[in-house]
């Protein structure tokens, strides 16, 4: 067995002992349940831990994480974790965190052929396309995917309010507000986007489902 392997057990008893030495109860409360604030839709990016970079602690929040941080309105994944963390967990907040260097927007931007992540792609292919005369016209290539992986995340937290169980939670009156974060992988310091939407209003017309 590597090296590697060998030392993540390790890791985990030396993690367990830390907590109990703490709080003997930390993994008895743990137990009883969890009712976490937040629900994060994050990168799968390996340098983007969730929770170590809110300082967040076990049963603070629900993670959902994929390739660029996207919300697909058929990824029946993503509509069951946010049906359980809207639904049955009552979340109050949902966090949609890009981050710059995202490989997945990178890929986006040209034209090689990786393989069956090609279709997954072709989500924000579709994204470069709606902001197409705005980003072709930044000249700097890094400027660019730099823009391109905000307005991807803008567009994320705009496809989570256009969902059915999104609005339906509004529509009922629930406390839950979507925001939009870039991590820089440089810095360990998240921008806020200021897209903070609370109610359906903001959503095109077509997109505002009556109940
Ligand atoms: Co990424």
């Amino acid at each position: 067995m590597s090296d590697f392997y060998k030392k993540i057990l390790e890791n985990n008893k030396k993690w367990v002992e830390e907590k109990l030495a703490i709080d003997k109860d930390f993994f008895k409360d743990l137990a009883k349940g969890q009712n976490p604030p937040l629900l994060w839709i994050g990168c799968s990016d390996s340098r983007v831990p969730a929770n170590e970079i809110i300082g967040a602690a076990p049963g603070e929040v629900f993670v959902h994480r994929n390739i660029a941080n996207m919300v697909i309105h058929s990824d029946m994944n993503m509509l069951s974790v946010l049906d359980y963390a809207v639904n049955a967990l009552k979340i109050k907040h949902i966090i949609v965190c890009g981050h710059y260097g995202c490989g997945g927007v990178k890929a986006a931007m040209g034209n090689e052929s990786i393989g069956i992540i090609d279709n997954w792609i072709r989500h924000i292919k579709d994204i470069y396309r709606y902001h197409q005369t705005y980003l072709d016209s930044i000249i700097d290539e890094k400027e660019r995917f730099n823009k391109f992986v905000e307005i991807n995340v803008k567009e994320q937290v705009y496809d989570l309010a256009k969902t059915s169980i999104v609005q339906a939670a509004w529509k009922s009156g629930q406390e839950l507000s979507i925001h939009g974060w870039v991590y820089g992988l440089n810095s360990g310091y998240v921008t806020d986007l200021d897209v903070n939407i609370d109610s359906n209003e903001k959503l095109d017309n077509v997109y505002q489902l009556k109940f």
